[in-house]
């Protein structure tokens, strides 16, 4: 979206980027900033000091919509996080990110008095199976929200956001998720042509995320079960979801998108683990592919992998019977129509920065802003996969929402116990397809 461009200027394919952008409703003009907090500084509180939570308060720092963001709290499950966080931080930023002992809260439940301080904006960025339960206690508290992808790790997760998100749109927070590609140039420009016909009648899309894998956090002989996997909760479809809730998700999100933000009505799949099977890995699959049908018989193919030395993408595919679109995730977009040239999009800035730029010009205009609605369907189709490969089984949507199958622990604390439990030579037992009640 042109963020220069005067309330004449708006067009209607302005309006549509705009709400196709995570559904958020965003009015015009920008120009009448309103600051929620009565100051100049837009205050904000991370929880999940790691890897994208780091890095979303950086993006949040360095916006170009002018917003003066200074960081007055942090929590993290570890303390050895927060203090990589906070000085990584106060070395990029100084005083903005001068987070003084007593509002750096660690532990389990440390998201609690993180609610209690006068942030504006939480960031939530731990992993996403205590999404819902951070996300009721910040909308509780009366805080607006960025929360990262994917919001919930089972069905009872996924009602639960739903049922919060109600509560935040009545209190008039903002909310952002960070599904940064609704708001990268290409995807954008890419999807208004769909949408516009420009392929004709969609036919079939493909997805997929195949990579090496990402980090190991192994044992240590003091840790607890729940430490131990709090820690390494990559591999805990409990924490994480399964690589493709986790990652693929970015792409299930793009597919329901090119669909006029529709979701699929059912799943099959298979999946399995082949080369991550060690005691390090947990209980997630290494590869899954699953066939999506949605409601008007387009078909959707999705793949995700982790294993090393093998073909990778992280790529968007639409095929119509006039042409088709490939995006790529971290590079450029092309569509190609019969009897004209292709036309290349590419990339332009970051998403991670553009959502961040989006999210302020909102929040300090005091517009509503809440990419839930949208992307909490890219959340489900990604569990709905999940369900199609544990299960062997065709899985549609609407036993797939209604899941009562809670992925929980006995409780939050450090002695809680987690369901995956290892075996006698520590390898955690995964699903197998026919036998496993994967939903
Ligand atoms: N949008 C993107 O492009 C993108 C990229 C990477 C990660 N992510 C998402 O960000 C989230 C975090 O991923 P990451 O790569 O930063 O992982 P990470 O492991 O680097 O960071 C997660 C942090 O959360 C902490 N944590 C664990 N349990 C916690 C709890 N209950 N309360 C508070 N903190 C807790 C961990 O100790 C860790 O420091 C995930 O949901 C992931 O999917 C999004």
């Amino acid at each position: 979206m042109n963020q220069n461009a005067s309330q004449g200027d708006t067009t209607r394919r302005d309006f549509l980027q705009a709400t196709a952008a995570g559904g958020a409703v965003l009015t015009w003009p920008w120009t009448r900033f309103v600051h929620a907090a009565g100051s100049d500084v837009v205050k904000i509180a991370l929880s999940g000091c790691g890897g994208r939570g780091t890095g979303a308060v950086s993006d949040a720092m360095v916006n170009k919509v002018g917003a003066k963001v200074k960081l007055v709290a942090v929590h993290d499950a570890f303390k050895e996080r927060v203090d990589a966080s906070l000085h990584a931080l106060k070395g990029r930023f100084g005083e903005m990110a001068d987070v003084p002992p007593d509002r750096q809260f660690t532990g389990l439940d440390g998201y609690l008095k993180l609610m209690e301080t006068d942030a504006d904006i939480v960031l939530l960025c731990s992993p996403p199976g205590f999404r819902p339960m951070h996300y009721e206690a910040a909308v509780k508290a009366g805080k607006h929200v960025f929360m990262e992808k994917p919001l919930a790790v089972d069905a009872p997760g996924v009602r639960r956001i739903m049922a919060t998100n109600e509560e935040a749109k009545k209190k008039g927070l903002r909310v952002a998720v960070g599904h940064h590609l609704r708001h990268e140039v290409k995807h954008k420009e890419m999807i208004q042509r769909i949408w516009d016909g420009e392929i004709g009648e969609l036919m079939y899309m493909r997805a997929y995320f195949n990579s090496r894998g990402v980090w190991v956090r192994p044992r240590k002989p003091e840790q607890t079960e729940m430490q131990y996997q709090v820690n390494n909760w990559y591999y805990f479809t409990w924490l994480s979801g399964d690589h493709i809730v986790e990652q693929h998700v970015h792409d299930l999100d793009v597919l329901n998108w090119m669909m006029g933000n529709k979701h699929p009505i059912s799943a099959q799949g298979t999946g399995g683990r082949q080369f991550r099977i060690g005691k390090d890995y947990g209980e997630i699959y290494d590869h899954h592919a699953v066939e999506f049908v949605y409601e008007n018989g387009v078909r959707a193919y999705s793949y995700c992998r982790h294993i090393p030395g093998c073909w990778d993408s992280f790529s968007e595919h639409a095929h119509g019977t006039k042409g088709y679109v490939s995006i790529e995730g971290h590079g450029h977009a092309i569509i190609h129509v019969q009897g004209k040239d292709p036309v290349r999009v590419e990339r332009g800035p970051d998403g991670h920065q553009l959502e961040w730029n989006d999210f302020l010009q909102a929040h300090m205009a005091g517009q509503a802003y809440n990419e839930v609605d949208a992307t909490i369907l890219g959340t489900m189709t990604a569990i709905l996969g999940r369900m199609a490969t544990y299960s062997g089984q065709i899985v549609t949507w609407d036993e797939a929402i209604k899941s009562e199958l809670d992925l929980s622990p006995s409780g939050y604390t450090w002695d809680s116990v987690p369901q995956p439990k290892p075996g006698p030579d520590g390898i955690y037992p995964c699903a197998i397809p026919g036998q496993t009640k994967a939903y």
